[in-house]
């Protein structure tokens, strides 16, 4: 009897919540098709539809303060040449529309492979004659976010071509060799291109769509980079420094990987 009592008390309980539960998660379902792309997802898929309500709000997403706070320091003048990203590049909403779809990219200059983080660095440091940002710091972050997120909703683009090859075979092996006692690689827990409609019910791909995402887990904002080392540490792999060259490498290989779909930085995760 009593039973009964609280099973009609918690039926009413749910349908007075249900309207509103109903409208954010349609609303997040509504976008789940926008982030599969043949058998590639990216990260959204699989997130709860909470967090995936949270990444569409804009006043909601965490990771849009980092937006924020980049498009600031676009406009304010540092270094010895007084300047600011904004005095060469005008206004990103058009300058830096599309770019970040290509990123890593291969910079001929350098003669290497570079990620936006790198890239962002090589005009602080040449162009600017100002300081390079550290990894993870609020404002390389920050200026990561703003800049990729004019490319939100485009499709990544990454080019594999001539002298960017190595870089991309070397971070493919990376991916696929196995490490450790347990003999696991990345593929192991996020599938190769081949099988990953089947598992992306269980694991996301690992994409790099979304980065620099705010995750939940971490209360801030991370880049690819600190994710793959956090990943490193699940293979038993020594985590390479932030930004080394085997790290920009599987960043490279990862961003290939997930072409076609399309940028969601910030994403929010878990
Ligand atoms: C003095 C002029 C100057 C300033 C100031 C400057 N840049 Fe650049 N930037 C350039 C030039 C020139 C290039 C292209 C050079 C190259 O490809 O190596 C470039 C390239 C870039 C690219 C790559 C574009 C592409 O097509 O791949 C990005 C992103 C970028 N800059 C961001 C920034 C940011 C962020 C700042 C401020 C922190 C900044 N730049 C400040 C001159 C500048
Ligand atoms: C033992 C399983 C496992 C292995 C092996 C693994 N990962 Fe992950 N990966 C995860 C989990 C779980 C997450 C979710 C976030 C977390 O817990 O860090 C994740 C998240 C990611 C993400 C973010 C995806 C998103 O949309 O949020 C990327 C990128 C990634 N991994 C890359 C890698 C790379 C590169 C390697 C190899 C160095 C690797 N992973 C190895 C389990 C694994």
């Amino acid at each position: 009897m009593k039973g009964l009592i609280a099973g009609v008390l918690i039926v009413g309980g749910l349908l007075l919540q249900a309207p509103a539960r109903a409208a954010d998660t349609q609303a997040a379902d509504s976008n789940l098709a926008k982030y599969s792309v043949g058998t590639k997802h990216s990260g959204y898929v699989l997130a709860s539809p909470a967090t995936r309500a949270m990444e569409d709000d804009e006043f909601q997403n965490p990771g849009m303060l980092w937006v924020e706070t980049g498009k600031k320091l676009w406009s304010t003048a540092d270094g010895a040449n007084g300047k600011s990203c904004h005095s060469c590049h005008g206004d990103a909403a058009k300058s830096m529309k599309g770019i970040a779809t290509a990123y890593p990219k291969f910079n001929p200059r350098l003669g290497k492979v570079i990620d936006m983080e790198q890239r962002i660095n090589a005009c602080r440091a040449k162009a600017m004659q100002a300081k390079p940002y550290p990894w993870e710091s609020r404002e390389l972050l920050a200026l990561t976010a703003y800049i990729k997120n004019q490319s939100h909703g485009m499709p990544m683009n990454v080019l594999v071509t001539g002298a960017a090859v190595p870089s991309f075979e070397k971070g493919k092996a990376l991916f696929m060799a196995p490490h450790g006692p347990k003999g696991l690689s990345c593929a192991s827990c996020h599938g190769t291109l081949e099988a990953s409609a089947k598992l992306a019910a269980t694991q996301d791909q690992g994409q790099t769509n979304g980065f620099p995402a705010y995750r939940l887990t971490w209360q801030t904002l991370g880049s690819a980079q600190r994710q793959i080392q956090d990943c490193e540490r699940h293979i038993s792999v020594a985590p390479h420094p932030l930004g080394s060259p085997a790290d920009i490498d599987l960043e490279f290989y990862l961003a290939w990987r997930g072409n076609g779909l399309p940028v969601e930085t910030p994403a929010v995760r878990k």
